[in-house]
């Protein structure tokens, strides 16, 4: 990934928190702006782990729930149709249909270096975590005749330490991430292979 600097701090209006959009809105939204269905995929991946995490991990009600899941889910919207201004187009759409600020700073913060935006709460910090290691997983497990039957997170330790496996895969964005939660690597692995399997 390039560099697309945001040279912003602040996301969204304040005003607007709580303001979220259904589930199926954002859905509709990814169809139209993402007609690569891997890419699709991998959004879809990154909101079931995000939606898991925030249920099991934070005790995250409902509506906290969704706001995980939606800023899983479009991370990346822009990503194939603006590639020289990823994530800028999608904050601004977000911006104009009102949505929580939250939300978009997740969005904003999912790649400090490349973005510019740290990440703040633990919302930004897990989207940050399972952003590469959910690509990762499932570059591991699509090279398996099982996929991921079976996949044990040993194996996809293994290949993390290979570098010319999934090589895009930036090895220290997801070790940095790591530096900012309280969990270890072999936990996050076990836990995405967990919760993006029977995405589809
Ligand atoms: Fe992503």
């Amino acid at each position: 990934m390039s560099i697309h600097l945001l040279n912003r701090s602040t996301f969204g209006d304040p005003k607007n928190a709580g303001n979220l959009m259904p589930i199926e809105e954002a859905h509709a939204l990814l169809n139209k702006w993402v007609p690569n269905e891997r890419l699709r995929l991998h959004m879809k991946q990154v909101a079931a782990v995000m939606k898991a995490w925030a249920i099991e991990k934070e005790e995250a009600d409902a509506q906290t729930a969704l706001k995980w899941e939606l800023a899983g889910l479009l991370h990346d919207a822009d990503w194939e149709k603006y590639p020289d201004d990823h994530c800028r187009i999608i904050i601004e759409e977000l911006e104009r249909r009102n949505i929580d600020p939250e939300v978009i700073h997740c969005i904003a913060s999912h790649g400090p270096r490349y973005f510019g935006v740290e990440p703040n709460n633990q919302m930004d910090k897990m989207i940050y975590a399972f952003d590469e290691l959910s690509g990762f997983v499932h570059a591991a497990a699509l090279i398996r005749p099982t996929r991921y039957e079976g996949l044990e997170v040993k194996s996809v330790l293994k290949r993390l330490k290979t570098p010319s496996f999934a090589a895009q895969v930036n090895r220290d964005d997801i070790t940095d991430a790591l530096s900012k939660i309280d969990v270890s690597l072999e936990d996050l692995i076990q836990f995405v292979i967990d919760h993006q399997k029977d995405v589809s």
